[in-house]
């Protein structure tokens, strides 16, 4: 049993209503928002309107993944636009205003979440293990959609489950990057809780089936 979190950086841009819809009627669980700043990724996407936008039109859960330099200048900003979960990444800033990051984002009673690069290792993340409710794994270079999913993140996931069921086992983990029906049941072998389809999803027929699949 896993959740499914498509991403809305494969729908039409010109009409995002229609894509958190899609996502709901399809039986979706989460809406997954890249934000892009240009900076710490070389693409730049969407920001704070577009988030506030979409929590009006849409009740699911707003996973919004921050690809973003320094997020701690901005994380208030994406709790009051209506983000459920707020995964800031582990290289973006220092490791004070990582934590203080993390810590604003739960003051505003949104879930923190941490995300790791391909190249970052576990360790990277383990002094906040116990200040978040999710963990991301990368499993593509953070920036595009409709890249080759990476396998060998498989033993982070697993390592990262160990290392969580002793001090903090609530903790979900997500893999986003090259997700679909295929990849998905190596992920969910790994320990994958949540995972993020973007391309995948958006290029799906029969969506209903791939949600299915990928929840099953
Ligand atoms: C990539 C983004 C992903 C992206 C995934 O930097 O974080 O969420 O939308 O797209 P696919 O599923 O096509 O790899
Ligand atoms: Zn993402």
């Amino acid at each position: 049993m896993a959740l499914i979190a498509p991403s809305i950086l494969s729908a039409d841009f010109a009409n995002l209503q229609a894509g958190v819809e899609t996502i709901a009627e399809s039986g979706a669980d989460w809406v997954h928002v890249d934000v892009m700043d240009g900076l710490f990724v070389p693409n730049i996407t969407i920001g704070i309107p577009v988030v506030a936008a979409l929590r009006r039109v849409t009740s699911l859960p707003l996973d919004v993944h921050l690809m973003i330099d320094r997020p701690i200048r901005y994380v208030e900003q994406f709790c009051k636009a209506g983000a459920d979960y707020l995964t800031i990444h582990v290289e973006a800033d220092t490791p004070e205003n990582t934590l203080a990051a993390l810590e604003k984002i739960a003051s505003f009673g949104v879930k923190p979440a941490i995300s790791l690069k391909p190249g970052t290792p576990v360790e990277a993340v383990e002094p906040y293990l116990d200040k978040v409710a999710m963990i991301l794994v990368m499993t593509v270079e953070p920036g595009f959609g409709g890249q080759k999913f990476m396998a060998d993140m498989m033993p982070k996931l697993v390592t990262l489950r160990e290392k969580l069921n002793q001090v903090n086992p609530g903790c979900l983990l997500e893999v986003d990057g090259g997700v679909d029906a295929h990849t998905c049941v190596t992920c969910k072998e790994a320990g994958a809780q949540v995972l993020v389809a973007g391309s995948a999803f958006f290029k799906a027929v029969d969506k209903a089936a791939l949600v299915k699949v990928v929840q099953a």
